[in-house]
């Protein structure tokens, strides 16, 4: 019987022992760049949004494995794609998602996909459509390259957190997730993402943002519950910056759009605009445990994070940029090998 085919769409599908594996041999694609593990294969690389970590890190990741990566921008260089079922295609879009999976099934080994939400009604984006219907349709493996989840950002995170604490056991740290400002309302995508891996890796997680209307969907508070009672730590949420950074062992920041006014954001910018000293500053990190700062990138300088804690050597962001690189060689090639 042929066996269900495996995609990498968010790390809580996958077991506390093959995450483990990924970052093994994420590490040891660190030290040895160049293999053959993907020769002669090759992924297509979807990108509804843009990016430059992301593409540069898959294209470059295939390449050194042996693999040649085609981009695709539908509706930029590719046809736009359909992905309502049924509907009569007589407005903007020139193919279905069920014609496009499925013919790239028939080029490549691995499809990579980019899809952020559309930023009109929360009920649908956390449905993840653009990215389901690619797993539902294609014939080969799919990689979430973010969506409403970053997993890929998660490893490659979770990599710098285990190469700066010299050890893969990260259990007993405290790790904050702080919201920090930014002018317009962004995806929760890293925000779900820190959520899931931290309280996967049995950290003692406490979830910062300015008021209740910022916390995270229902769906990433379950599976942060769920993690923490699999595996140990805690989970706090605080909208209190001096205890939520007291005693931190790491700090990830990042900004989000408050669920309540998706889509109808006008009233949450004079809310948010009251949170800017949520910045992450010296101050502030004066308060941990000599703790590692992070963020996913791209940054705001001053905006999300000082200057002097950006320069600083509790930086470790470029170092979290380069796993990108790293982790998702090991995603690609255990996939293509499944
Ligand atoms: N962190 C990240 O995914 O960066 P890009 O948006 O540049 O790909």
């Amino acid at each position: 019987m042929k066996h269900a085919l495996k995609h990498f769409l968010n790390t809580q599908d996958w077991s506390r022992a093959e995450l483990d594996a990924l970052l093994a041999q994420a590490a040891a694609f660190k030290h040895d760049k160049f293999g053959d593990e993907l020769k002669g294969r090759s992924i297509a690389l979807v990108f509804f949004n843009p990016s430059m970590r992301t593409r540069t890190s898959f294209e470059l990741g295939a390449f050194q494995l042996g693999a040649h990566a085609v981009v695709l921008q539908p509706g930029k260089d590719a046809w736009p794609i359909e992905f309502e079922l049924g509907t009569v295609m007589d407005g903007d879009t020139e193919e279905h998602i069920a014609e496009v999976a499925q013919v790239l099934g028939r080029y490549v080994d691995l499809i990579g996909v980019r899809a952020f939400p559309k930023f009109v009604d929360w009920a649908v984006d956390r449905q993840d459509r653009v990215l389901n219907a690619f797993a539902r349709y294609s014939p080969v493996p799919v990689i979430n390259m973010e969506t409403i989840t970053h997993p890929c950002q998660e490893l490659a995170h979770v990599m710098a957190l285990q190469q700066r604490f010299g050890t893969t056991d990260l259990r007993g740290k405290k790790f904050v997730l702080t919201w920090t400002y930014h002018p317009k309302p962004l995806n929760t995508a890293v925000a779900n993402s820190a959520l899931t891996i931290a309280t996967r890796m049995g950290m003692d997680v406490t979830l910062l943002c300015p008021t209740p209307e910022y916390v995270l969907d229902e769906r990433y508070m379950g599976w942060a519950e769920q993690n923490v009672a699999e595996n140990g730590g805690s989970l706090a949420v605080s909208h209190d910056i001096a205890s939520a950074y007291a005693g931190a062992d790491v700090v990830y920041a990042k900004s989000w759009g408050a669920l309540p006014y998706f889509g109808n954001w006008e009233p949450e910018k004079p809310i948010r605009d009251q949170y800017k000293h949520f910045i992450v500053d010296e101050a502030k990190m004066a308060l941990t445990n000599h703790g590692v700062f992070s963020h996913c990138l791209p940054l705001r300088r001053n905006v999300k994070a000082t200057d002097a804690v950006m320069d600083s050597p509790q930086c470790i962001a470029i170092n979290e940029a380069e796993n990108r690189l790293h982790v998702q060689k090991a995603i690609m090639a255990t996939l293509a090998h499944q």
